[in-house]
């Protein structure tokens, strides 16, 4: 029996059906203190679900789906180790990478709190290093310039997390200009190589597997620039201007990689969570290894709430159930994710990987076809450049939509009034778009008056995430908040989301094809991909 057979799916259905056809603005009217029930806080967040169309009796069924399901003891299941990751057959220990060292936590015999710890002291060694000049190019000039060649998990969440906290540094950090070079066709790189000094550039190979084709194409690239440069051979410039962070050391060294230029981390990791592991070097390169503590800080404040608060006050739980209610009792397959600050422009985009690559499934833990919703399409932008995008269709568009807001209630503590009044005016327009796609025109007097075209018809759920202030510490607890969601969800669902199966079989097309675009001869596929093929190849021989 799959999860939508099952007693609290069923009455959740049922429940629906008198919630459905109930608009944001009515339930507002009829209950005033909406926002002293739905509005929760733990770790430096505070949710408000009062926009979301629930009510108290959602919740409570909610509450009922997710103990039939037995999340309490799968949260547990996750901290303590067991095989979550069922395909692979191993745990899911991001938790672990964020825990005080001071608590164990052994698997198979071996505390691998030390390890981690263990791991995270060498990465600091070798941040403090390059911040200190010790750590020389080729001709001796100490390292300015970082660049992290990575893709997906080995990228998003450095990216994001060195834009979100580019304003924390410590005194004794020299100025690190850092660099993200991700895509295999090579944008990024030919622009870049272009721009900085070879003898004073640095590469972070970051690779879980250290055989993903986009990170080992760059990396090919960057290592060749620099031999050309020096005039050295390869083995030379890997010990100077390479350092791979991995969980496939036998890999790295393969490639190249001297063993001490290598940090390590562990298979229990995915990719997707891996931010937390040295694969967050960046991150500590650009704003010190005592504010990459600080980040790891945050995350486990909220995972001990995670861990130990009750479900119905339990932030990333509410978050995730919530959710089910929007995507599987009230039909609505669209998520956007809307920051209110510039500073979380990698937000959408690292979120986007977090779920859909975890939840974006189609089958039970057991292997099962089911007929039930899961992840739904998630995108987003920073809100305010946003309402110029696609809020026309939040607003007016055919599709329903829900829409996390976030925003942090403090910003530019040290700036001048300027730059608070736009902070202010950040939060008055992030508020005015949840009120108004929740109650519609009603916030209008007399918008019953107004012609189609400019009616504003509501009830587009969302939920608003404020954190206090953007500190490495509230961070930390966001993006803990919501991988904890993904996994609640899961739960639900009765799926892996530590596996990615999915995007395999690309993998595997894509170097068939690419015998298929060197070796005209080859072709064998269907005839659109024939046809596309014949024009590259006769676009390359007329050029
Ligand atoms: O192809 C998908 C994926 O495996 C992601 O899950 C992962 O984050 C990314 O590629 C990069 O993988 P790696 O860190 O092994 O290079």
């Amino acid at each position: 029996m799959t999860v939508d057979q099952s007693p609290a799916w069923l009455a959740l259905n049922r429940h629906a059906d008198e919630v459905r056809d109930q608009h944001l603005k009515d339930m507002f009217e009829e209950d005033h203190h909406r926002f002293q029930k739905f509005s929760f806080r733990a770790a430096h967040c505070l949710a408000d679900f009062s926009k979301q169309r629930i009510t108290d009796a959602t919740l409570q069924q909610l509450i009922k789906l997710a103990e039939q399901q037995q999340l309490p003891q799968k949260i547990e299941a996750l901290f303590t180790g067991e095989h979550v990751n069922t395909s692979e057959n191993r745990p899911a220990l991001h938790t672990a990478l964020r825990q005080p060292k001071e608590i164990p936590l052994v698997l198979q015999g071996v505390d691998i709190s030390k390890e981690i710890h263990c791991s995270l002291e060498r990465m600091e060694a070798l941040v403090e290093q390059i911040h200190n000049g010790q750590w020389r190019g080729y001709d001796g000039s100490p390292i300015k310039t970082v660049v992290n060649i990575g893709v997906g998990g080995s990228d998003l969440g450095p990216l994001m997390t060195c834009r979100a906290l580019n304003l924390f540094t410590t005194d004794e950090i020299r100025d690190i200009d850092l660099h993200f070079v991700s895509s295999m066709d090579g944008s990024q790189l030919a622009r870049l190589l272009n721009q900085i000094d070879p003898a004073s550039t640095l590469f972070i190979v970051s690779s879980k597997s250290f055989s993903t084709i986009d990170t080992l194409a760059n990396s090919n690239t960057a290592r060749e620039w620099l031999v050309n440069a020096s005039g050295l051979p390869v083995e030379l410039i890997s010990q100077h201007h390479f350092i791979g962070v991995t969980a496939s050391p036998s890999k790295a060294s393969e490639w190249g990689i001297p063993e001490k230029n290598q940090l390590h981390f562990w298979d229990w990791t995915g990719g997707r969570y891996s931010m937390w592991s040295a694969i967050g070097m960046a991150i500590a390169l650009q704003t010190g290894n005592t504010n990459f503590r600080r980040l790891l800080a945050g995350a486990h404040e909220m995972d001990t709430h995670f861990r130990s608060a009750p479900l119905t006050r339990n932030l990333p739980v509410l978050l995730a159930m919530v959710g089910i209610w929007n995507i599987n009792f009230l039909n609505i397959h669209a998520h956007a994710v809307l920051p209110y600050d510039g500073r979380l422009q990698h937000l959408p985009a690292y979120l986007e990987q977090l779920e859909m690559e975890s939840n974006g499934k189609s089958v039970t833990l057991n292997g099962e076809k089911f007929n039930y919703s899961t992840c739904p399409i998630l995108w987003g932008e920073v809100g305010p450049n946003a309402q110029h995008a696609f809020y026309q269709l939040l607003h007016q568009g055919t599709e329903s939509v829900m829409c996390d807001f976030i925003a942090p209630a403090l910003r530019y503590k040290e700036h001048g009034d300027e730059l608070k009044a736009q902070h202010q005016l950040a939060l008055a327009n992030c508020l005015a778009q949840s009120r108004l796609l929740a109650l519609g025109d009603s916030v209008l007097e007399d918008a019953a008056n107004a012609p189609s075209h400019k009616r504003y018809r509501g009830n587009q759920p969302s939920t608003t995430i404020m954190i206090d202030e953007l500190t490495p510490e509230s961070f930390g607890a966001l993006i803990a908040m919501y991988e904890h969601k993904v996994y609640v969800q899961s739960v639900i669902w009765e799926i892996n989301p530590f596996d990615q199966w999915g995007v395999e079989l690309g993998k595997q097309v894509a170097t068939s094809l690419l015998d298929q675009l060197t070796t005209p001869s080859a072709a064998s596929t269907d005839c659109s991909t024939a046809g596309l093929i014949q024009f590259i190849q006769q676009q390359r021989q007329e050029a």
